[in-house]
């Protein structure tokens, strides 16, 4: 069924791959690792986006909504747009107080995790809540909704009335809640002990080394065993959360079904209202994987000479995948803690501005008003009264905590919190910009309906902070804040040392994102059964990443777990998509604020800040207003003029630096890429259990 559409798409499309065969960085249309991902019928990588529907007519609409086996309502074709829009008016305030007290019920319980009354308090109010969905989905499903011409009122009611999990039977619905209750206890909970070095038995007392803690220790050992003993126990520790995964991805997939949808996979690529997510997300990546290619042989040369001495015995070969501990990251998602092996100008000053802050005397409070001062500037409200009193941004001694940083919008439309064990370090100062973002996405889209205000697709939210990040990071600014010395430059081998520094945070984390997210893809698609779980998650570990397990994995581990997302089913791929927006926003604001100029060389891309620009600003914020009243593509054109993902910008920020290590892998001749590359290789780490 070629349409005239479709065959449009395709000239579309091939025409795209010639501009793409034009440029510098990219030489392989379709390259190695994107084979097993081709469209299946088609064979060819497009994208179809998704038009929005148009208003159905009364007869298209059904005339029974029917949520799982409890409701079947009839829908009552006589109601008009404007009464829709009173009911959503109406229960829009109801919403937004139960929200309110549900998320104060779970910030209650993730900042005192020991408090038993704590949690049973959060869990009445989940359940209050999804009566209330129930309730609301009641009221609404009467309602003709397909047939109204508003898209925003349409969208509204799409929201209350596809996707959620109300559509299953109380007790399946109890079992859900049990289930992920249990695996988020179990993460945030698992304890190890620590490294004996000296061979002493570290005594009970020691053994509460929790996740962040583990991060902590491994981004600082340069002893090999050590750092393979970390990996080792964080991974040994959360086994238990794969005992409830199977009956959970049951449970998502009854929801899906019963939401319409063909498995939970689908369901939750709907979200992002983009035809064949998945493949565009390896398109994407076939665009920078040269880059990332080019970083790992790099890396690799460079781990291998420094951990010569220390008998590796081998583990780091010269053309093969690498160890993950070695990158001192237990999931290789950034390899900042390893610059210092990598620097490629050691002669250079130290970009370390986490000393500059502790030598200026930095607070958490002082990293946090440096954050409001920048989004102030560029004509951002700046943060409320309760933002200051309510944030937790230091790790409240003796208590059992959650200590992952994340923002909070408390759907009142005036309380938004941060909790952070925020740490004196430049990874912390510019993980503050990003939880800011969050906070004024939801500051600037307060006044919509509770159901549209959201981001634009789920990955909008993740890149908002990063790009204001991105000019906080710039040479200029920095040296603005006093936090680099006059001596660094924005350009030549001061500039390959910057971007390095960047890419080990910004490019190195799209493989590990994209592996971990198909991995739950091929998952909830039913593709791969329980007890090829583990296996899976190395093969495409290897596939995308280019790393190896430290230790010997088992089928009956369950190393999904390891990363928060898994046990607390949030999704990843957002992530993904954020990176390669966040890139797309800055390179279109620094063009509004006349700070990047593809033709100026002393204007370069990475060095931007938009520090100052009301322009820009306004910009950013008229994309931030919309929530996700309209479909994201409109938002995105607001900033960027475009109307899809683009990988070139990525690629224009980081070229000087992919130029340099062309040339530096092939002076050393290095292998570029790694052995084994095609998923149907045997992997020695999928052995059966002896
Ligand atoms: C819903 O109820 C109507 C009216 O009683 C009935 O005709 C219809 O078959 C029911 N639909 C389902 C799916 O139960
Ligand atoms: C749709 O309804 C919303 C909410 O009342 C309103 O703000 C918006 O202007 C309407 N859009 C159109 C195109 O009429
Ligand atoms: C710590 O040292 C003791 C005594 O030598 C040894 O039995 C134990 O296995 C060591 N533990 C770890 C985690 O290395
Ligand atoms: C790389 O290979 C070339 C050609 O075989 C050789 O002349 C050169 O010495 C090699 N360089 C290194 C660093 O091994
Ligand atoms: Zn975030």
């Amino acid at each position: 069924m070629m349409g005239e559409y479709n065959l449009l798409m395709l000239a579309v499309f091939l025409f795209a791959v010639l501009i793409c065969v034009n440029s510098d960085v990219d030489h392989q249309p379709v390259n190695f690792y994107l084979e097993p991902y081709l469209h299946p019928t088609t064979k060819q990588w497009k994208q179809l986006e998704k038009p929005y529907p148009t208003p159905r007519k009364p007869s298209q609409v059904k005339k029974f909504r029917v949520m799982g086996d409890h409701l079947n309502i009839t829908v009552d074709l006589s109601l008009t747009e404007t009464e829709a829009l009173k009911f959503l008016q109406d229960i829009d305030h109801e919403d937004r107080e139960l929200i309110h007290k549900k998320t104060v019920a779970a910030w209650d319980q993730d900042t005192d995790m020991a408090s038993k009354e704590k949690r049973i308090a959060y869990f009445e109010l989940v359940e209050k809540r999804t009566a209330f969905n129930r309730e609301m989905w009641k009221r609404a499903a009467i309602y003709p909704w397909e047939t109204f011409r508003n898209r925003t009122i349409r969208r509204a009611f799409k929201s209350i009335l596809v996707g959620g999990n109300e559509a299953l039977p109380d007790k399946t619905q109890q079992e859900l809640n049990e289930i992920s209750g249990k695996m988020s206890y179990i993460y945030s909970t698992a304890t190890i002990c620590p490294y004996n070095k000296d061979g002493v038995q570290p005594s009970k007392e020691d053994c509460t080394l929790t996740q962040s803690d583990i991060e902590a220790k491994l981004s600082e050992t340069d002893d090999y065993k050590e750092g393979k003993y970390y990996w080792k126990a964080w991974h040994d520790a959360v086994r238990d959360i794969g005992k409830g995964y199977p009956r959970f991805v049951e449970i998502l997939n009854e929801v899906a079904i019963l939401n319409d949808y063909p498995d939970a996979q689908e369901y939750y690529m709907s979200q992002y209202e983009t035809d064949f997510l998945n493949l565009r997300a390896h398109e994407i990546m076939g665009r920078i994987f040269p880059l990332y290619e080019q970083l790992h042989a790099y890396a690799r040369r460079k781990l291998r000479e420094h951990f010569e001495g220390q008998e590796h015995e081998g583990e780091i070969t010269v053309d093969g995948a690498i160890p993950l501990h070695v990158l001192k990251n237990l999931y290789g998602q950034r390899w900042d803690a390893i610059y210092d092996i990598l620097v490629p100008y050691p002669e250079l000053p130290r970009i370390d501005i986490g000393a500059e802050m502790e030598r200026l005397g930095y607070t958490q409070k002082k990293m946090f008003e440096d954050g409001d001062q920048f989004y102030q500037s560029i004509g951002f409200d700046k943060l409320r009264k309760e933002f200051w009193d309510d944030s937790i941004i230091e790790r409240i001694p003796g208590r059992e905590m959650a200590c992952h940083a994340t923002a909070w919008d408390l759907s009142d439309r005036k309380s938004f919190r941060i909790r952070m064990c925020t740490q004196i370090t430049m990874n912390d100062y510019r993980t503050i910009h990003h939880e800011l973002g969050h906070i004024h996405y939801y500051m600037q889209y307060a006044d919509r309906h509770k159901q549209l205000a959201a981001g634009a697709n789920p990955g909008f939210h993740e890149a908002i902070g990063d790009t204001i990040a991105f000019s906080v990071n710039s040479v200029s600014h920095l040296q603005k804040l006093g936090l680099l010395s006059k001596e660094h430059k924005n350009h030549g081998k001061h500039a390959i040392n910057q971007l390095l520094l960047h890419a080990l945070s910004f490019v190195v984390d799209t493989p590990w994102v994209l592996s971990l997210e198909q991995w739950r893809w091929d998952v909830l698609a039913g593709k791969i059964l329980p007890k090829d779980y583990n296996c899976h998650w190395w093969k495409l570990r290897h596939h995308f990443q280019g790393v190896t397990p430290s230790a010997k994995r088992k089928p009956t581990d369950f190393d999904p777990a390891t990363k928060y997302h898994i046990p607390n089913d949030a999704q990843y791929i957002n992530y993904f998509i954020a990176k390669i927006l966040t890139f797309q926003f800055h390179e279109a604001l620094c063009i509004t604020a006349k700070q990047y100029d593809p033709d100026d060389p002393s204007k370069p891309l990475h060095d931007c800040s938009i520090y100052g620009s009301k322009e820009a600003g306004k910009q950013f914020a008229d994309m931030l207003r919309i929530g996700s009243s309209a479909p994201w593509q409109d938002a995105l054109e607001i900033v960027t003029g475009v109307r899809d993902l683009n990988a070139e910008p990525i690629l224009d920020y980081y070229k000087p630096l992919y130029e340099w290590l062309v040339k530096e892998n092939a002076k050393y001749n290095e292998t570029v890429g790694w052995q084994n590359l095609h998923p149907d290789v045997d992997y020695s780490f999928c052995e059966k259990e002896d």
